[in-house]
C-alpha cells in the first residue's frame, strides 16, 4: 500500500525525525515526497493540499506538531505553551475536516497529561507527543482495514462503484475509507470496477483516485462530474461510496463539493449511497450538517486551475470546497465498527457508547 504519510527518524530513535508525505499536487505526473520538520511548511502542505483527505491531514498535523517542537528548549511550561501555539497554527490550515483538530487535541491532551506526571522532563514530553502521533497513524491503518472488512459485504462479483473525490490510500494512513471496501473486494477476486468522478476544481478523482486504483490493478474509469447522472440512467452504477470530512451527530455528512449532487442523483435512480468514515470523522458536538464549517478556497482554483484560464477575468467566482449531504439520502455509514443504518441519531450515539 502507499505510504502517503509517515514519520522518518534520523537514526534508530524515533526523535529527532521529519514528517514525510507524498506531494499530491504533483500527481499523477510524478510521485515525489516532501520531507520537513518545519511548522510553516507543514501548515502550507495542508493548506495547499500537498497532503489532503480528512484522516491524512490529521496524521500530518500530529507528526508536524512533533517535528516542529522537537528542537525547542525550555522548561515544561514553556514547552507546553509552544506546543499549544504550534497546534493552533496547524488547526487553522483547513476548517472542515474534523480529523485535523481531533488529532491535534489528542496530542495536546497526551502532552498535558505527561507534563503533569511527577518527574516529567522536556525530552519525555516530546517523546510522549510522538507516541501519540504514531498511535493515531497505527489506529488509522487498523480502522481503514476494518472499514474494508465491513464494506466488502456490499460487493458481489463485478460490482460497479461510483466515487467522488479521493477517499483512498492517498487520503489516509492505509487503504482509505471509501476505497477500502473496493480494495477488499479486489483482494477477494470479486473484480470491482470504480467510476471515478473527476472532482472539479482540483481533480482529486481523476488525478488521485484513478492513479492509486490503476497502480493497484483495480479497474477504474474516469468520468467528468456532469456524467454521473447519465451513467446511473444507463444502469452502469450499482452503488455509490464516498468518504467524508465531518459527519454530524444526525448523520449529515460533509464531503468534497459535488457529493450532494451525486447523492440526489443516486436517490432518483435508486442507487444506494454509502458514506465510509472512521469514528474520528464523526463530530458529536455538531447536531446536524448546518453547523459544519465549509471551507472557501481561492477563486483561481476555478478560474485558472492548473495554469489555464477558463473564466474571463473579472467574472465573480464562488468556490466552496465541501457540501453537506443530508442523512435521508444516505443508505448506510460504513465504519470500523460495522455499517450504521438509519435512524443515525440512534446508531451513531450507539457507536460512541
Ligand atoms: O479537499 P480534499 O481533497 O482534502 O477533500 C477530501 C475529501 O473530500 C475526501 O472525500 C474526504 O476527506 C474523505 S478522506 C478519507
Amino acid at each position: 500500500m502507499l505510504e502517503t504519510i509517515r514519520w522518518l527518524p534520523r537514526d534508530d530513535n524515533p526523535l529527532p525525525g521529519k514528517v514525510r508525505m507524498i506531494d499530491q499536487t504533483q500527481l499523477p505526473e510524478r510521485c515525489v515526497f516532501l520531507e520537513t520538520d518545519d511548522l510553516e511548511e507543514v501548515y502550507d502542505a495542508i493548506k495547499r493540499l500537498v497532503v489532503r483527505g480528512a484522516p491524512a491531514i490529521g496524521i500530518a498535523a500530529a507528526f508536524g506538531l512533533v517535528a516542529s517542537v522537537q528542537h525547542l528548549d525550555g522548561n515544561r511550561d514553556e514547552l507546553l505553551a509552544a506546543i499549544q501555539a504550534s497546534a493552533d497554527r496547524l488547526a487553522a490550515a483547513r476548517p472542515t475536516a474534523v480529523n485535523l483538530a481531533w488529532a491535534l487535541e489528542r496530542c495536546l491532551d497526551a502532552g498535558r497529561d505527561h507534563a503533569a506526571t511527577p518527574g516529567a522532563t522536556a525530552d519525555g514530553l516530546k517523546l510522549r507527543l510522538w507516541q501519540e502521533a504514531d498511535a493515531i497513524l497505527r489506529e488509522d491503518i487498523e480502522m481503514c482495514r476494518r472499514i474494508g472488512e465491513f464494506g466488502v459485504e456490499l460487493f458481489a462479483k463485478n460490482t460497479r462503484v461510483l466515487t467522488h473525490c479521493n477517499a483512498g490510500a492517498l487520503a489516509t494512513g492505509d487503504f482509505g475509507t471509501a476505497l477500502s471496501p473496493v480494495y477488499a473486494a479486489f483482494e477477494r477476486g470479486l473484480s470491482p470496477h470504480v467510476y471515478s468522478n473527476e472532482t472539479r476544481p482540483l481533480l482529486q478523482g481523476s488525478r488521485l483516485t484513478a492513479w492509486e486504483l490503476q497502480r493497484a490493478g483495480v479497474g477504474v474509469t474516469s468520468i467528468c462530474d456532469n456524467m454521473a447522472g447519465q451513467l446511473m440512467r444507463e444502469q452502469r452504477i450499482d452503488v455509490v461510496i464516498v468518504g467524508a470530512d465531518r459527519v454530524a451527530a444526525n448523520g449529515d455528512a460533509a464531503n468534497k463539493i459535488g457529493t450532494y449532487s451525486v447523492a440526489v442523483l443516486a436517490q432518483y435512480h435508486q442507487v444506494p449511497f454509502y458514506v465510509a468514515v472512521p469514528y474520528s470523522t464523526i463530530d458529536m458536538s455538531i447536531p446536524d450538517g448546518d453547523g459544519i464549517p465549509i471551507e472557501q478556497r481561492a477563486p483561481e482554483e476555478v478560474s485558472c486551475g492548473f495554469g489555464q484560464r477558463t473564466v474571463p477575468e473579472g467574472v465573480g467566482i464562488y468556490n466552496p470546497a465541501f457540501d453537506v449531504t443530508p442523512n435521508e439520502l444516505i443508505a448506510g455509514i460504513i465504519t470500523e465498527q460495522g455499517i450504521l443504518w438509519p435512524p443515525y441519531v440512534k446508531s451513531i450515539a450507539g457507536l460512541f457508547e
